[in-house]
């Protein structure tokens, strides 16, 4: 009997060890760990419970007979984060390059099945040379049966992809139908062709780095929600980020202990906008001073910086943010930074993540550019999303609040449930200036002193409109605050708007402008 025990244990050690020690040191000659490892970063200590280690492949061609490494290169199972349970995969590249075989798909396909029946986030470490090449249409079935099972879960569980080496070809597809994507620098990289079929095609040349590298997709493409230095760091990121997570769209997120009973007015909330309203100021002051603890996890930090997107926790409640940046662009919605606030307020809708929404904007980014290549449509799902979410949300204007912008940031006529406004806000169709070109064209050009007259028509529409109250008069704005009150007003706001419940009219789907 001992011996059938003994056997079970080598049987697991081996199975523990992937393609073995050599390929395990060749990997981390790379700057890159192993599935395990790599778990073990993750989840609290001793919580892992590891499916399917024995699972092989059932392939035969091209001497795959002879080659059986005991799980199929993808290490499967249950954990937990923060103590909150997680379905998780992490794929094994010292086994066949952590290529996708139908076994390594059934494997996950599995797990994720198992995470939407019991209502808990799904997180997949990537590091994979793709569909196993050996066994040809049944990997591309088994990257469908992820994708599928991606789409499914969209929505029911959050789903968090964490790329960790090589990720092409079709396979970049199941971590972009998943909420967020964690990529490192210098190791990881996704592209849906690499540089040597871009070279044939386009005659480009690029490296691994530049076409699809951590960097390049954290600001170019916006395809990399958070990118970090390092695996190590990568983790821990990932850890922080489910602090902020529900477990399913049925839960709520945990709040956290906050004493707010004795929270005091700051008065350097009533320092940061300047005097002159087209001087630029950083939103993120105002954001480190209303979230506590500073703890503001920017979510897209280097792509469209014009609008800032996060999560945070508010008198120990977390809320998503959506920020105007008036340091970048002035703060103006253009196509990027439409389509990535869209995709963070569905997500926050989605999973009962209230919303805490900063407007300072000029309006959308004017030009040839943004019209041809759709600001329309872009444009349009920052505003649908605005007005299909139905969780809490609340509304600080801070200055300017232009246009249709004003509309689509979190209005009150878009369902805004406190909508606040600081003194300085501004609330008007357009700028000033544009403005008074546009109604006083006549009385100024016909004028004895063009300039002097543009001057006056300035300060008397500035006088009339560059103000909350009529807002106000109307209750598009439920209350002017002192900036230095703002962090007990949300907190007030947030805690009453705990039992909130809305919907929306039945339907088998909307359809986003997508
Ligand atoms: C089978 C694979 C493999 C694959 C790598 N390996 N990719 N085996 N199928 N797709 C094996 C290698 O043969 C090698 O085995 C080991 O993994 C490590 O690979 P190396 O090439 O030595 O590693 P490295 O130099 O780091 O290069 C990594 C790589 C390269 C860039 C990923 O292996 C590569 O280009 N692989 C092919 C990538 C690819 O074209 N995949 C198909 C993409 S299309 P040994 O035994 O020598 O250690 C796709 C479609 C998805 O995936 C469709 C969804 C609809």
């Amino acid at each position: 009997m001992h011996n059938k025990q003994d056997e079970l244990i080598k049987r697991k050690e081996k199975a523990k060890l992937g393609g073995g020690i050599d390929k395990i040191e060749v990997q981390h000659k790379k700057g890159k760990l192993t599935a395990h490892e790599r778990i073990e970063l993750l989840v609290d200590e001793g919580s892992f419970e590891e499916m399917d280690i024995f699972v092989k492949h059932r392939a035969t061609d091209f001497g795959l007979n002879k080659q059986h490494y005991p799980g199929d290169g993808v290490v499967t199972g249950f954990a937990k984060i923060n103590e909150k349970p997680i379905a998780l995969y992490s794929q094994d590249f010292t086994v066949f390059g952590g290529s996708l075989s139908e076994a390594h798909a059934e494997k996950i396909v599995k797990i994720m099945e198992m995470a939407m029946k019991l209502g808990v986030p799904v997180i997949g470490l990537n590091d994979s040379g793709g569909a196993r090449i050996q066994e040809g249409v049944v990997s591309l079935g088994g990257y469908a049966d992820i994708f599928l099972l991606n789409t499914l879960a969209s929505g029911v569980v959050p789903q968090i992809s964490v790329i960790l080496g090589p990720c092409a070809g079709g396979a970049v597809y199941s971590p972009a139908i998943t909420d967020f994507i964690f990529m490192v620098k210098n190791t990881s990289y996704m592209f849906v062709t690499g540089p040597n079929v871009v070279k044939t095609v386009t005659h480009e040349e690029v490296s691994f780095e530049d076409l699809g590298g951590a960097e390049t997709h954290a600001v170019k493409s916006g395809i990399a929600h958070f990118i970090n230095e390092n695996e190590i760091e990568t983790l821990l990121n990932v850890r922080r980020l489910m602090s902020f997570l529900p477990q399913n769209f049925m839960d709520k997120p945990v709040d956290t202990e906050f004493d707010s009973e004795n929270i005091l007015p700051d008065e350097r909330l009533n320092e940061i906008i300047p005097e002159n309203p087209n001087k630029p100021y950083d939103m993120k002051q105002i954001i480190n001073l209303v979230v506590d603890n500073n703890n503001f996890l920017e979510v897209h930090t280097n792509y469209a910086e014009n609008i800032i997107v996060g999560f945070a926790r508010i008198g120990g409640m977390s809320v998503g943010i959506v920020a105007n940046q008036p340091e970048v662009l002035a703060g103006v919605l253009d196509i990027n930074a439409s389509v990535k606030g869209a995709r963070f307020v569905r997500f926050c809708d989605a999973f009962n993540i209230p919303l805490l929404v900063l407007v300072d904007v000029p309006g959308f980014l004017p030009g040839t550019e943004q019209e041809w290549n759709g600001i329309i449509r872009h444009g349009a799902k920052l505003l649908y999303a605005f007005c299909e979410a139905t969780v809490p949300k609340v509304t600080v204007i801070t200055r300017k609040a232009y246009g249709g912008a004003y509309d689509v940031m979190n209005s009150k006529h878009v369902r805004g449930d406190f909508n606040f406004a600081w003194p300085t806000a501004e609330i008007a169709v357009m700028g000033p200036k544009g403005a008074v070109e546009i109604i006083f064209k006549k009385e100024i050009s016909n004028s004895e002193n063009p300039e002097v007259e543009l001057e006056n028509k300035l300060s008397e529409f500035i006088e009339k409109f560059a103000n909350p109250y009529i807002a106000a008069e109307r209750g598009y704005v439920d209350d002017i605050i002192l900036p230095k009150d703002t962090k007990i007003r949300l907190i007030n706001a947030f805690k009453i708007l705990k039992t909130k419940v809305d919907k929306n009219p039945k339907k088998k789907h909307g359809n986003i402008p997508l």
